[in-house]
């Protein structure tokens, strides 16, 4: 039956200098094929729709390859198996794999692992909680906080991007393990949301004026500030390092305010790095991926707190593989309130 489906696709066209616009992509479509021995074939439900995915798209040397040009865009996402000859994913499994931005995925046996196509459980958690909280950007956060932050109860959390995915986790994490948590967010609705919603001590709208960043972590971190969780980088992180505390841990998660520089990340460094010596502090860089044995145990926690309603999720869905291009952006520019999810098909 695989064989007369039609795979719509989103290629990497050309690479983009400064923010990526419809020129930088193309969409194709071909017939799909029917899994080889040891195979499967994905369809593809939501994608996750992630500000690292700027960065792949330059030529440049990272945690992982750049995207190459003609090729279909990389991007994790949740589907069902529609048809399989092995024998670990039966049709109408619910997985989560590196599907691309296509509707369909054909997966050889020798790719499922590069793929990362696991089984997920939606009696856990939704399609959408599967890319937030109990996703990458849930991992990201979990272990960002966990084994590079070591929070201690009554310590003080700083986290940016704080209504995003990664942000939300970390935020509302941090106040379980009992530390007061201030956020730093683009406007009062995401500011409101993340105090009133997700029980955030106090968050910081940078986009409130000159200063406000500075005036308010004054404010509400009167003794400092022990982990400062960066998603954001510039100037946000400099006015943080301002105001480290004693032995505080600066988390290096990402850098969304650079990723779209003309010459490419990272763009100028931090001015206020002599802070770390000043207060004995360290900053630590993680990536998600070095942690995917542990994944569980971080999933296992995590969902005990969706339901006993310690924690929640909030996610953001635009619709539609055509609207990539401009939904990727919505990133970069703010527009996004919770985790971005692309839906691609209905479940
Ligand atoms: N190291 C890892 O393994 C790893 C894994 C996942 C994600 N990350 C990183 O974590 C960060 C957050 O990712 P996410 O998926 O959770 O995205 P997200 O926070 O859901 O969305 C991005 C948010 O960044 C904020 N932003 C955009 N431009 C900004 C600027 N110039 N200054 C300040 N804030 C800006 C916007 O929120 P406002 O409206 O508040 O401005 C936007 O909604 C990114 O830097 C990403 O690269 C790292």
């Amino acid at each position: 039956m695989s064989s007369s489906l039609t795979n719509h696709q989103v290629r990497l066209a050309k690479r983009p200098e400064g923010t990526a616009t419809r020129e930088n992509w193309k969409f194709t479509t071909e017939l799909v094929g029917e899994p080889a021995e040891g195979g499967v074939l994905v369809k593809t439900l939501s994608l996750s729709l992630d500000p690292a995915m700027r960065g792949w798209l330059n030529d440049a040397k990272s945690y992982i390859a750049p995207v190459a040009i003609d090729e279909v865009m990389r991007a994790g996402g949740v589907g069902r198996v529609i048809a399989s000859k092995n024998p670990q994913f039966a049709v109408g499994d619910t997985v989560y794999g590196t599907l691309g931005v296509q509707e369909y995925m054909l997966i050889p046996e020798d790719q499922l692992k590069r793929n990362g196509l696991v089984k997920i459980d939606l009696r856990v958690g939704t399609i959408t909680q599967w890319l937030n909280v109990l996703g990458m950007p849930g991992m990201t956060g979990y272990f960002g906080l966990m084994d590079v932050g070591q929070p201690k109860a009554g310590e003080t959390v700083v986290v940016s991007g704080a209504a995003g995915a990664v942000g939300q986790t970390v935020g509302q994490l941090a106040r379980i393990k009992g530390c007061r948590v201030v956020g730093i967010a683009g406007g009062a609705a995401k500011c409101d949301w993340v105090v009133k919603e997700l029980g955030f001590d106090a968050c910081i709208d940078y986009k409130a004026g000159a200063g406000a960043v500075r005036e308010g972590l004054k404010a509400h971190c009167p003794k400092g500030v022990d982990i400062y969780f960066d998603n954001v980088g510039g100037e946000i992180l400099d006015a943080v390092l301002a105001r480290l505390a004693r032995k505080a841990r600066v988390i290096i998660c990402g850098a969304i305010s650079q990723y779209n520089n003309a010459n490419s990340m990272p763009g100028a460094g931090p001015k206020n790095y002599l802070s770390l010596l000043v207060n004995r502090a360290r900053m630590e860089g993680i990536v998600v991926f070095d942690y995917a044995d542990r994944y569980p145990i971080a999933i296992a926690e995590l969902a005990g707190y969706l339901k006993d309603g310690r924690m929640k999720s909030k996610e953001d869905i635009v619709k539609g593989l055509d609207t990539f291009p401009e939904s990727l952006n919505k990133l970069f520019a703010g527009e996004n309130f919770g985790k971005l999810v692309l839906e691609v098909a209905q479940d």
